[in-house]
């Protein structure tokens, strides 16, 4: 075979496996699933599906997803609201209630998406940061970046704003090749 009719071959090796392997994905009801895997395997951590959680957790700062932060953490800051970071965020008991079951439900160590898997595999079970700031594993991921871009920053103030440099935080994905960084522009490293 010359490299002309060799290339021909594997074309058609390739497209007759993945015909194949649609038809079995297909044929043994894993669309579905499929398609799930792929969708979240572009995303970094679930996205905030609870309402509630949107309109009290969300309306001083960013809704943060529940799968950036372990159980402990959530427990830990839901038991103490009156003081949370100087403010007082107190909620009535049962929304109280319904917000740390949806956050437990769907922390860190309860999720697969990759983030959260990260994060919780780089914190001992007894760790309980209230900060996803604190978390090694976002320290890890942040350490190039320079104090004049964040805190010295008056469009961004602190790592706690993650919106401001991440364009598309809001749906789950903090993909690096989306970052922005006000007043720097792009993010290329
Ligand atoms: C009254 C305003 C207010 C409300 C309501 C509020 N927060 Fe906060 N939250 C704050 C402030 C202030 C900080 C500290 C921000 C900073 O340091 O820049 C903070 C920080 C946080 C952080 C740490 C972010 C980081 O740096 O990693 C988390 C997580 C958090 N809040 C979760 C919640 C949850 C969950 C709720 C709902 C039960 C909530 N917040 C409701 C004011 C609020
Ligand atoms: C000052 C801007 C800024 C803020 C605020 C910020 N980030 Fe980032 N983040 C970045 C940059 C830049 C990168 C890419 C770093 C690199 O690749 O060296 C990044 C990377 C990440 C990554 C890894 C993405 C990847 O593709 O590897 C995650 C996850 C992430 N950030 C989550 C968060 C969360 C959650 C918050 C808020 C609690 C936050 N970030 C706040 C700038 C920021």
């Amino acid at each position: 075979m010359n490299v002309y009719q060799k290339v021909l071959a594997l074309v058609a090796v390739v497209a007759t496996s993945s015909l194949l392997f649609s038809v079995a994905v297909y044929g043994d009801d894993k669309r579905e699933w499929a398609l799930g895997w792929f969708k979240q395997s572009k995303l970094d951590v679930a996205p905030v599906s609870s309402p509630a959680y949107r309109q009290e957790c969300g309306s001083c700062h960013f809704a943060y997803q529940p799968g950036l932060l372990p159980e402990t953490s959530w427990r830990k800051m839901m038991s103490g609201l009156d003081d949370h970071f100087g403010d007082n965020a107190e909620l009535d008991a049962e929304t109280q209630k319904n917000i740390l079951n949806y956050l437990v439900a769907n922390s860190a160590d309860k999720s697969d998406y990759k983030r959260s898997a990260g994060i919780a595999g780089s914190l001992k079970s007894t760790e309980a940061p209230l900060r996803i700031s604190d978390t090694v594993y976002f320290r890890r991921k942040h350490d190039e970046i320079p104090a004049r871009y964040v805190a010295d920053n008056k469009a961004v103030g602190s790592y706690s704003n993650c919106a401001a440099c991440h364009t598309r935080a809001e749906t789950g994905s903090y993909n690096e090749h989306e970052v922005e960084i006000p007043g720097a522009g792009r993010w290329e490293d």
